[in-house]
């Protein structure tokens, strides 16, 4: 299968390059010292190529969601794990609490792609991230906002489009990927700009009992 000799063929050397400079770091301290920045590349550049990885093959990967009653908290937290936020950004997650019918892992890359495209879009500005959870009648509704720099208005159209990106490192796989498991889920996805500046990303999922 493609996807698991994309991992097998990139991943691994990735991580021999790793963890060299790991050994560097603990045989070689005063060269690291020394070469301090060109480190800090060189850690950044496996970072980012590691997410590159992981974003080509969310998109190649479809494979349909194992659904089960989740909590919405247990998703988020997890989610939450795998960033190191920036001082400059403030997270808040709804109190709200309650079971939501997905597949866990799917969902959880869903919450971590939005929340990455958010810190990008605030940047170095003081900036807030709220993650909201609402029960409705037919869906369980999820928001992720942000106070960045919002969508050009001639753009909302194309961001879930594959390739569709303006950053200069983007994939621009990010929220076709979202799209693709929420829309697996028989749900909905959607952006939207707010008056104050920033983004809200809607996720409609459908509860157990209307299927
Ligand atoms: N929270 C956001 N605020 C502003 N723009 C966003 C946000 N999320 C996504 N975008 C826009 O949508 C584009 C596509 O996002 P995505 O599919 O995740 O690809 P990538 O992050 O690789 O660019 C981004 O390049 C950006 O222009
Ligand atoms: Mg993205």
């Amino acid at each position: 299968e493609l996807s698991s000799r994309v991992t097998h063929d990139l991943r691994n050397p990735l991580n021999s390059l790793k963890m060299a400079i790991e050994i560097l770091k603990t045989k070689k301290p005063e060269m690291i010292k020394e070469n301090q920045e060109y480190f800090d590349m060189m850690q950044h550049a496996v970072l980012r190529m590691n997410h590159q990885i992981d974003e080509v093959l969310g998109f190649i990967k479809k494979s349909p969601p194992k659904r089960a009653n989740v909590k919405f908290s247990e998703i988020i937290s997890k989610s939450l794990e795998s960033f190191q936020f920036p001082k400059n950004i403030k997270i808040s997650v709804s109190e709200n609490d309650g079971m939501i019918w997905c597949d866990k892992n799917q969902l959880q890359n869903v919450i971590v792609n939005l929340i990455s495209n958010s810190i990008h879009a605030i940047g170095k500005k003081d900036g807030k991230i709220i993650i909201n959870f609402q029960k409705e009648k037919k869906f369980d509704k999820i928001t992720v906002e942000d106070n960045g720099d919002g969508i050009p208005d001639d753009s909302l159209d194309a961001i879930f489009e594959p390739l569709f990106t303006t950053k200069q490192t983007g994939t621009g796989l990010g929220l076709v990927s979202c799209k693709n498991t929420v829309e697996a889920h028989k749900g909905e996805i959607s952006a939207k700009n707010l008056p104050t500046g920033g983004v809200i990303f809607t996720i409609l999922l459908p509860k157990a009992d209307v299927e």
